[in-house]
């Protein structure tokens, strides 16, 4: 278990409160300068060695993303940082909890990573359901400002540096960095065609970086400590500590940060009291926010909560927004709930999306209560080959994964539904 001295969010439980004096007793906004000075690349560097992966699902390597942006903006097309904050995955709360009650920490690694990767200002872009947390984030950054940390002369650093604070209106699809860049620039949410990435044309065509709230709020603490320190927690390819968010049915559901790659039974049985009515009551977990497919009750009890060990399960990290699944719960409902959420979600841009997540969501509705035939089991399965990897973005991917995991562990459940209504239907019609 990760001791408290290695905690990098000491205050994710709000029991001291956010503002600036209690944060700097925390330890934020100490001698910031000071990090700056060792230099731009010897900072990039610092956080390619801590080994830390982008926290916000996909899992790719910060320190390189920051080394993808120009040494030498253009004075007409500056470089610029944006934090996605619009967070939306169902499962998902940390960074939720990071803007609440340490949005210091997210806005010195905003300086930090801005200053590094030569960027000329932050935008935050908050989710629009998250009010009192825009309240708190706007009420730091003013604190910030007024105290000389950011600005002209950052932190007395010879930087400047602006934060803007922007929220959402309540798209999900906004939380995919491209729709989040054209809402920014006051356009409809809708997500660009990758290549080119942000970093080559980004926020008003100029390189962008886009990072999670999380990746940036742990980077003050990583160059404090040491990329070593952080290193040291988790394996090769997952290092570092993590927020896990777990819900469902366990005794105490928690935001708990962590070692990366933790056992699932470790990370239930010491934080969250254990499944609720036991081990053997367990059915399946699906364990990064809704986009990832779920695993069942049988392979998930020594499982690595890593990209890696995860992956090995068909299965993925993402948000680490653990969500539990006792035996009381309608498998088949509760994955076409996600699938009626992707459908609602769709930005409607390309048409297997725009189509194949409300194809998707009626079948599965109707194996939900075994109105089906056993074929459209398969066929089913192909539309969701036909959706994945062609599509835009990647909401495509996720309307399609869940319920691939749907059917690759719970087929037998499937098929027991649709054989019990035609069961019920023969002795209906016998009868009459
Ligand atoms: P992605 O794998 O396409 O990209 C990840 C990041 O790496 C992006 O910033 C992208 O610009 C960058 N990147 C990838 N390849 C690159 C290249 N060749 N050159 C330069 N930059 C490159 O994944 P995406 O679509 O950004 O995120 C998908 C993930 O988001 C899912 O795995 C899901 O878990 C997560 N997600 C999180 C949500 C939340 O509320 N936090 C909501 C929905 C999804
Ligand atoms: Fe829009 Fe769906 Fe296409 Fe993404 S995959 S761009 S959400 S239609």
């Amino acid at each position: 278990m990760l001791a408290d001295k290695d905690r990098i969010f000491t205050n994710v439980y709000g029991f001291q409160p956010w503002n600036l004096p209690a944060a700097q007793k925390r330890g934020d906004w100490d001698k910031t300068k000071d990090l700056m000075a060792i230099g731009q690349d010897a900072i990039i560097d610092r956080i390619k060695a801590s080994g830390l992966r982008g926290r916000g699902g996909a899992g790719f390597p910060t320190g390189m993303k920051w080394s993808f942006m120009p040494k030498e903006p253009r004075p007409d097309r500056p470089n610029f940082l944006v934090i996605n904050a619009d967070e939306s995955e169902p499962g998902s709360c940390k960074d939720r909890e990071i803007i609440r009650h340490d949005p210091h920490k997210l806005i010195e690694g905003a300086l930090i990573a801005g200053f590094a990767m030569r960027a000329r200002a932050a935008y935050i872009y908050i989710r629009g359901e998250y009010i009192r947390e825009a309240e708190t984030l706007f009420a730091a950054v003013k604190e910030a400002y007024d105290a000389g940390l950011l600005g002209k002369n950052a932190c007395k650093s010879g930087y400047d540096f602006d934060v803007f604070v922007h929220r959402g209106a309540g798209a999900y699809i906004c939380g995919e960095e491209t729709a989040m860049l054209e809402s920014l620039e006051g356009k409809k949410g809708q997500p660009r065609l990758k290549p080119p990435f942000p970093a080559g044309a980004g926020l008003y065509g100029c390189p962008t970086t886009v990072n999670n709230v999380e990746s940036i709020a742990v980077v003050p603490t990583i160059l404090r400590r040491g990329p070593e320190w952080f290193a040291s927690f988790g394996n090769e390819n997952n290092k570092g500590t993590k927020l896990f968010q777990i819900s469902g049915h366990v005794n105490k559901p928690c935001v708990v940060e962590e070692a990366m790659s933790i056992p699932f039974h470790e990370l239930i049985e010491k934080h969250c009291g254990g499944i609720r009515g036991g081990w053997d009551n367990l059915l399946a977990v699906i364990p990064g926010g809704s986009s990832v497919p779920l695993v069942p009750a049988a392979q998930i009890r020594d499982c690595p909560m890593d990209f890696d060990g995860l992956r090995a399960l068909g299965s993925g990290l993402g948000t680490a927004a653990v969500i539990v699944m006792d035996k009381s719960t309608d498998i088949v409902r509760a994955i076409s709930r996600l699938s009626y959420f992707y459908k609602h979600e769709s930005c409607g841009q390309c048409t297997p999306c725009r189509e194949g997540t409300g194809w998707m969501w009626r079948v599965m509705e109707r194996l939900r209560t075994g109105d089906a035939d056993i074929s459209e089991i398969d066929t089913l399965q192909q539309v969701t080959k036909q959706v994945e990897g062609h599509t835009i973005c990647a909401l495509g991917d996720a309307a399609a994964w869940p319920i691939q995991g749907l059917i690759r562990h719970f087929r037998p459940e499937l098929e027991r539904r649709i054989n019990e209504r035609q069961a019920g239907a023969g002795m209906q019609e016998a009868a009459e």
